[in-house]
């Protein structure tokens, strides 16, 4: 068993090794590595993150790994090829005309691959399928580069997206890491937990990206972490951010403008409210104060219910009764 994980990590060092060699090196891959210098990352970036490219070619791995040793049905077990429908005693490349993005694990070692598209087809991006290394639900992102970052800062960053992380941390944010195209689990989140005091999480700008910030959050608080929220503007993702408005911008969000959980599901509960009407408000104000009734400590409790007072000309009374009729209801 051992035996073969050693030969598992092996083949998949080899792989990203040979990818980012025909990114670097090869005529095939020069449209990949303009697309990636089109997206601002600088050769220096490219090597960090071993970044590469699988050409269209059926068999261009297949062959490569072959070569060296690995059978095919064992290549298999590793996700980097795939069997054909047809006729099972064939196999493909998995990856084919893809940007690809190792990804590692605590360790640094290779696990797995996310690979891009450079067009609008689908699915973007293709991950390895569960394997006896790769469990999408237990590694993050680039955590191995961002450990001593997030215990200095005690601070964990966590984004969306392989190239919000990259140009991220590109740009000198290094405490950032990404779940793999998943909502957080909560093994991530303890491996989180474990080394950052503070988890900030800020998620692509859009819909998707705020709900999937509320279920982690969820993720976060029940694995006995603390999380904050940073939403960015105009439904951008962190990628997007720096990009348009530079990367001192972003560590300001991160900085001055992160908001408690409470404040984020205020702030969402908000934008989804009719607060023209008289029945918007009260229906606001009632889903608020449930939302208020979940923290334990009074003194948050009240101080959110003395602004939400302030700003709808209630009294705190009557909203601190309604929290009592909450709190009795959860129960
Ligand atoms: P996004 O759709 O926000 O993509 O997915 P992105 O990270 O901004 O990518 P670019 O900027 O268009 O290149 C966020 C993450 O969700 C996972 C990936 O991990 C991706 O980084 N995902 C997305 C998939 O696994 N498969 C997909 O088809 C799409
Ligand atoms: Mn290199
Ligand atoms: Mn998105
Ligand atoms: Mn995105
Ligand atoms: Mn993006």
């Amino acid at each position: 068993e051992a035996v073969r994980r050693k030969k598992l990590f092996a083949a998949n060092d080899l792989a990203a090794k040979y990818y980012h060699h025909i990114l670097m090196n090869t005529k095939v891959g020069e449209p990949a590595l303009e697309y990636l210098k089109g997206r601002g990352l600088t050769p220096g970036t490219i090597e960090r993150f071993q970044l590469g490219y699988a050409p269209s070619a059926w068999d261009v791995l297949l062959r490569f790994l072959t070569k060296r040793g690995f059978s095919e049905d064992f290549l298999e077990e590793a996700g980097l090829l795939s069997k054909s429908q047809t006729d099972p005693s064939r196999y493909y490349d998995k990856f084919r005309n893809r940007v690809m993005f190792p990804i590692q694990d605590a360790q640094g070692r290779v696990v797995g691959f996310g690979g891009r598209v450079m067009d609008e087809s689908h699915p973007k991006y293709l991950n390895t399928p569960e394997t006896v290394l790769f469990h999408k639900g237990r590694h993050l992102y680039n955590f191995h580069r961002a450990r001593n970052a997030i215990r200095q800062t005690k601070q964990a960053v966590l984004l969306e997206g392989y190239m919000d992380v990259i140009v991220a941390y590109q740009a000198g944010v290094e405490n950032v890491v990404a779940a793999l195209g998943t909502a957080l689990t909560p093994d991530q989140a303890r491996l989180l937990n474990r080394n950052a005091e503070e988890i900030v999480m800020v998620y692509d700008g859009d819909r998707a990206g705020q709900n999937a910030a509320l279920r982690s959050s969820e993720v976060i608080k029940e694995t006995g972490g603390s999380a904050r929220v940073v939403v960015l503007p105009d439904g951008l993702d962190p990628d997007e951010f720096i990009r348009k408005h530079g990367y001192e911008a972003f560590e300001r969000m991160i900085r001055d403008r992160s908001m408690s959980v409470t404040s984020f599901k205020l702030q969402k509960l908000r934008e989804e409210s009719q607060l023209s009407t008289q029945e918007g408000r009260i229906r606001f104000l009632t889903e608020a104060v449930r939302i208020i009734s979940e923290l334990k400590s009074p003194v948050e409790r009240e101080s959110y219910l003395r602004q939400l007072a302030g700003e709808f000309d209630v009294s705190l009374e009557s909203l601190s009764m309604e929290v009592e009729v909450a709190t009795k209801s959860l129960k």
